[in-house]
C-alpha cells in the first residue's frame, strides 16, 4: 500500500471488504476496478499490436522502413483503440520525438515522474501503473497510465548513440528535428500508455 496512490488504496479497502457497497468510496473503488481491466486491456492492445507491426516491418524491410510505418502506424493504431473503448488511449512520454502527439499532460507528467522514481527505487518497469478518478473542469475522468519498457527492438531507434546506427541517427534526425526519445537502455521505462474516459457525469 502506498500514499501517492488513492487509486491503490480504494482498491485494496474494496478488496478486504471493508467498505459497504452502497458508500461513494466503494461505488468510485468498483468503478475504478472495472475500469482498470479495460484499460489494461487497451494498453496491451496497443503495446501488442505496434510491437507485432514493429517486428513484421523490421523484418521485411529493415530499420529505415520502419521508422515511417511507425511515424503512421501508431497514431492510426491508437485512434482505432480509443474509438474502440470510447476513450483516449496513446502513449505518452517525458522525452518526445514527436511532442504533438507525445507529450504527456500535467496529470501524466505527475505519474510519469513518480514512476521513474519507483524504478529508480527497484521496481520494475512492467509492474509500474496507476488508476485513479480525476476531477478536470469538464468533469471526473478516469484516469490511467502504465509504463512501457524498453526492449531490444526499441533501443535499435530509442537507445544510446552506440545502440543508433547511423542511417537511422541521419534519417531520424531529419524526420523529428527535436528528437529527445534516445537515449534508453533494455528494461528503461521508455513511456507509458494513458487511457482517459470521460464517466457519465463529464462532457464529452
Ligand atoms: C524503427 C524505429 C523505431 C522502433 C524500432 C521503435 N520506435 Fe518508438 N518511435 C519511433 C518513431 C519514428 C516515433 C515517433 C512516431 C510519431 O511520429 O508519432 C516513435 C515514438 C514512440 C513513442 C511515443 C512518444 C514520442 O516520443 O513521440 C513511444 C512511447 C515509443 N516510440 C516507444 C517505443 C517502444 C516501446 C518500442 C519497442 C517496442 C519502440 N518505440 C520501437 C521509432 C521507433
Amino acid at each position: 500500500m502506498n500514499r501517492r496512490c488513492p487509486a491503490t488504496l480504494l482498491l485494496a479497502a474494496l478488496s478486504l471488504g471493508s467498505v459497504a457497497g452502497t458508500t461513494p468510496a466503494a461505488s468510485d473503488a468498483a468503478t475504478i476496478a472495472t475500469l482498470t481491466a479495460e484499460a489494461r486491456a487497451a494498453a496491451g492492445e496497443l503495446s501488442g499490436q505496434l510491437a507485432g507491426e514493429l517486428a513484421r516491418e523490421y523484418a521485411i524491410s529493415g530499420r529505415l522502413r520502419s521508422i515511417v510505418v511507425c511515424k503512421y502506424s501508431a497514431p492510426e493504431l491508437s485512434s482505432q483503440i480509443s474509438r474502440l473503448h470510447g476513450a483516449q488511449v496513446r502513449r505518452v512520454t517525458l522525452r518526445t520525438r514527436n511532442p504533438a502527439l507525445g507529450t504527456a499532460d500535467e496529470w501524466e507528467q505527475r505519474q510519469l515522474l513518480d514512476f521513474e522514481r519507483r524504478h529508480t527505487g527497484g521496481e520494475a518497469v512492467s509492474t509500474l501503473e496507476v488508476a485513479a478518478l480525476v476531477d478536470e473542469p469538464a468533469g471526473r475522468y478516469f484516469r490511467f497510465l502504465k509504463a512501457i519498457e524498453a526492449g531490444e527492438l526499441c533501443v535499435s531507434c530509442h537507445g544510446t548513440k552506440d545502440a543508433l546506427n547511423a542511417a537511422t541517427r541521419t534519417r531520424l534526425s531529419s524526420e523529428y528535428p527535436h528528437d529527445r526519445a534516445t537515449g534508453y537502455r533494455v528494461g528503461d521505462m521508455l513511456g507509458a500508455v494513458s487511457f482517459k474516459k470521460a464517466l457519465a457525469e463529464a462532457r464529452p
